[in-house]
């Protein structure tokens, strides 16, 4: 039976080095991420009532860290969803391929830090819902 892709999404510790300067935390690739990193971005200036993301990718994976703040990440492989609270720099959601997500519920200033897995490009977003089901239970 193929696994569900959600269960191929998962919560993982970002390293973190406190001291009495403050806290140091860092990600190295294929490692603390678990894939090549070809870009970083950042949501930043969210307002509480905005919903971001509405969208599965085909292929890229990414790495979700709050940095600052708080959110919800909603994940759906067409048949169930998970909801996730993103609330401490210390850990950060890895987000398969084929898994839609839905970005809620931020805190004021909330800055997520999202690291993927290639440089940007349109033609991997599956942006219909309708669409995305249709696409992943494909046999
Ligand atoms: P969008 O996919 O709507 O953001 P979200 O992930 O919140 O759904 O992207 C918003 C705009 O930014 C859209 O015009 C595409 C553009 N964009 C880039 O140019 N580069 C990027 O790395 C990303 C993620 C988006």
């Amino acid at each position: 039976m193929q696994t569900s892709k959600l269960e191929q999404c998962a919560v993982l510790k970002v390293p973190t080095v406190n001291d009495a300067r403050g806290n140091l935390s860092f990600l190295n690739e294929l490692d603390h991420v678990p894939f090549a990193i070809g870009r970083v971005y950042f949501l930043w200036g969210v307002p509480d009532d905005s919903v971001r993301g509405g969208h599965a990718h085909k292929n890229l994976q990414q790495f979700l860290i709050a940095a600052s703040g708080a959110l919800d990440v909603v994940l759906r492989d067409g048949v169930t969803e998970q909801t996730v609270r993103l609330d401490k720099p210390t850990e950060g959601l890895l987000i398969g391929s084929m898994v839609w997500r839905e970005l809620e519920n931020f805190s004021p200033n909330t800055v997520l830090l999202v690291i993927a897995s290639a440089p940007y490009d349109e033609s991997d977003y599956l942006r219909d819902f309708d669409d995305f089901v249709s696409a992943t239970l494909a046999p």
